[in-house]
């Protein structure tokens, strides 16, 4: 614990100089920065090697602190209710006044925000008096990091410090939910799509539009493994990795376990770690047995469709 709360101290002291680190979320690990400061979140960009038109997700310790940046309905705070702090990003309007850099949000007038699960990170998020913006902590189209060995293997030096928080829990990013206008999911996550729809009221935004909204961050380049990935996979051919969650008599040294037992969160878990090792094992090609397209299914499946389109 001792350990936790000096480690806390120095994230602080990083941060408070502009400087950006990683910290530990219970989806995946993300690279940090103060997001009232333009100069912090330029360094995540530049450390990202991302695009200034891909917005950042600004991260919140609660309701209130979010009070003074951000506009919200009766549906948010349903939502927030229901699942917050936990896997879900929302999109909502910024307030004329807020004070999130404009370099984040890409000068629209609105915002993706989310309210981290993660112990430690929770701890940070309560002792400082900004938000922090993080995109995951990967370079830019790899595959997002859901342990400290991850993160340095990403960044090697460049990045000063990581706040190690073990195995991150979900091991897949937020589900983003777009607020402004008919509520509308724009990327499936942690939280079950259909978990959200069944919250929300109908009635309160009947009369709404669906706005349409760009997240450039889910193209499909985003999530690839950089190899070719065949989905449905019955079988694996010669030097190709194969990706089961389902436990097979036969050894085979080519078999990757997301799980034994057709367990979906564990698989989701386990899912950006195994293509990492399979990477760093030197493999070509990767097949991925059939995913069950239910709960966390879903967003295994979003994942491995992107990774797997050229
Ligand atoms: O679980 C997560 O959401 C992780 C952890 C670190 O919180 N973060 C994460 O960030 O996945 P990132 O930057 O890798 O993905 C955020 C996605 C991108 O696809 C981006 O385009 C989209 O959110 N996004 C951010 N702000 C947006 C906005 N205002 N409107 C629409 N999409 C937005
Ligand atoms: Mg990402």
């Amino acid at each position: 614990m001792k350990k936790n709360d000096s480690n806390i101290k120095k994230a602080i002291k990083y941060l408070n100089n502009n400087e950006c680190i990683a910290i530990p979320t219970e989806t995946v690990y993300g690279l940090a920065g103060n997001a009232y400061s333009d100069k912090a979140v330029s360094r995540i960009y530049k450390l990202k090697k991302r695009p200034r038109g891909n917005p950042l997700i600004t991260h919140y310790y609660n309701i209130n602190n979010l009070k003074k940046d951000c506009e919200f309905d009766n549906t948010f705070i349903k939502l927030y209710k229901k699942f917050c702090p936990g896997p879900i990003t929302f999109v909502l309007k910024l307030k004329k006044k807020s004070r999130v850099s404009k370099i984040i949000t890409n000068n629209s007038n609105s915002v993706a925000v989310r309210f981290p699960s993660h112990p430690l990170t929770r701890k940070l998020l309560k002792k400082i008096n900004y938000p922090l913006a993080a995109p995951s902590a990967n370079i830019s189209t790899s595959i997002s990091p859901v342990s400290r060995q991850d993160v340095v293997d990403e960044f090697g030096p460049k990045l000063k410090f990581v706040l190690d928080g073990g195995y991150s829990k979900i091991g897949l990013e937020s589900t983003i939910i777009n607020l402004i206008g008919k509520p509308h999911i724009l990327r499936l996550g942690g939280i079950n799509s259909k978990l959200i729809y069944k919250l929300i009221n109908p009635l309160e935004n009947k009369n709404k539009k669906k706005i349409k909204i760009k997240v450039p961050g889910t193209s499909k380049l985003h999530y690839s493994p950089g190899i070719p990935v065949r989905l449905n996979a019955k079988k694996n051919y010669q030097n190709e990795a194969y990706i089961l969650i389902k436990k097979r008599k036969k050894l085979d040294k080519n078999y990757f376990y997301i799980s034994k037992t057709n367990n979906l969160k564990e698989a989701a878990k386990n899912l950006y770690k195994t293509l990492r090792i399979i990477k760093k094992n030197g493999y070509k090609k990767i097949a991925i047995e059939k995913i069950p397209n239910i709960n966390i299914g879903e967003a295994i499946n979003d994942r491995i469709l992107r990774a797997s389109k050229k």
